[in-house]
């Protein structure tokens, strides 16, 4: 054990005060691990967007001070009770969605939405005790995703975390643990595109790079990236895009111009923009009789998704997806191989990389559309 272990810490953290407000690096106490908890010391994170969606809070539930972060990677410090299946020194990667092995979810193939740990962005404290783990001279700061990684130090329940080859590279798996996982999970584990098909993929951030990259790998022959910044389209054609449409250079919705470049419909689209009519669109721009539409992002809280029935009647199919469908603890590790494989690049991902002191720079890089992931090193 840690000599650290046991006792309360004093780190840095980027805490965020108020809504859409720059972060403010503090000193934060973060309590030990209680029972079923780990602390972990984080060595990267990145930045994905839906910290800035909260952060924005615009249309999404308003909770602060909190300490936003959930893409990262780290170092297990210390265990709480009842914790057996980690132990300090474990490279782990913090997932904001759990599993504890033990719900109808958790024993279910084909579910990852775990009754206990499923993604609750509103939550702010440990399901433990309903605490908050952080603290500045006694009053509470707020967990975000249940991991809070822009905090050197952040606990995390031990359902939400997945242990990995220590032998490999932090600063770049530390992307497997959202964006990358995601986009590419939703493609392979829920579109399942046929061999030969033609793909549509929405939002062509990292996540849906991942989404495009999967479509590649499942063996599409056409991938069409829609996206309204044309910034994304040189880099997606690295992600096996063939094709682009950016829904801004015509006057029809873009499901009519995907329908009559594709003969009436693309097999599969995966949506990964977080806007309400990309979700639709990407309904809309399937083929009927077989085409298959996965939504990815996340939307406003008042977001309603509204298409005409016929639209199923016509044998289209819409399901939506977290995390890719992977289950964190018992599938992520072997996502991880793959990166050690050579079978999944995650080096294209990874744009721009800052210290952690420089924080907000990664969030003006997003707001900004450019790039698509920024790593932050937690020694800087
Ligand atoms: N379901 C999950 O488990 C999960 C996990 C991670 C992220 N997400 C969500 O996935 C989405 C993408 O995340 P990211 O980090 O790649 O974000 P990003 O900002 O890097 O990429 C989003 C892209 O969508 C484009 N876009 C926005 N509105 C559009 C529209 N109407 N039509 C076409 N393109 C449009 C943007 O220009 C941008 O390039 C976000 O909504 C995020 O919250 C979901
Ligand atoms: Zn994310
Ligand atoms: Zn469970």
């Amino acid at each position: 054990m840690a000599s650290t272990a046991g006792k309360v810490i004093k780190c840095r953290a980027a805490v965020s005060w108020e809504a859409g407000k720059p972060l403010v690096m503090e000193e934060v106490e973060v309590a030990p691990p209680q029972a079923m908890e780990v602390r972990l010391k984080i060595l990267y994170t990145s930045l994905c967007h839906t910290d800035v969606y909260f952060w924005e809070a615009k249309g999404q539930t308003p909770v602060f001070p909190r300490i936003f972060g959930h893409e990262a990677g780290g170092i297990v410090e210390s265990v709480g009770e009842g914790v057996t299946e980690l132990a300090p020194g474990d490279h782990v990667l913090p997932i904001f969605t759990g599993e504890c092995r033990d719900c109808a979810h958790c024993k279910s193939e084909e579910s990852n939405m775990c009754d206990l740990l499923r993604i609750n962005t509103d939550r702010g404290v440990m399901i433990h005790d309903g605490k908050s783990r952080f603290s500045i001279k006694g009053k509470p700061i707020y967990h975000f995703l249940g991991t809070s990684t822009f905090s050197e130090y952040t606990v995390v329940h031990v359902g939400c975390v997945a242990k990995i080859n220590p032998l490999a590279p932090l600063d770049k798996v530390c992307v497997v643990s959202c964006g990358i996982s995601t986009g590419f999970g939703a493609t392979v584990n829920v579109a399942k595109p046929p061999k030969g098909s033609t793909v549509a993929i929405f939002g062509l951030g990292a996540v849906g790079l991942a989404a495009a990259e999967g479509a590649r790998a499942s063996g599409a022959s056409r991938i069409i990236g829609v996206d309204v910044n044309p910034k994304r389209f040189e880099a997606a054609k690295n992600f096996g895009c063939t094709e682009f449409v950016n829904p801004m250079d015509y006057d029809k919705p873009p499901q009519e111009v995907i329908a009559e470049m594709t003969n009436g419909g693309v097999d599969r689209s995966v949506e990964c923009t977080g806007n309400i009519n990309a979700m639709i669109s990407a309904f809309e721009c399937v083929h009927d009789g077989w085409g298959v539409a996965v939504l990815v992002g996340v939307p406003h809280k008042e977001a309603e998704f509204k298409t005409h029935p016929m639209n199923f009647l016509n044998e289209r199919t819409l399901k939506g997806t977290f995390f890719g469908n992977y289950k964190p603890r018992s599938d992520i590790p072997s996502v991880v191989e793959k990166y050690m494989n050579k079978e999944l690049e995650l080096e294209k991902f990874i744009t721009h990389s800052v210290p952690f002191s420089e924080i907000n720079k990664a969030f003006d890089l997003m707001l900004k559309g450019e790039g698509l992931r920024c790593i932050i090193r937690m020694e800087g």
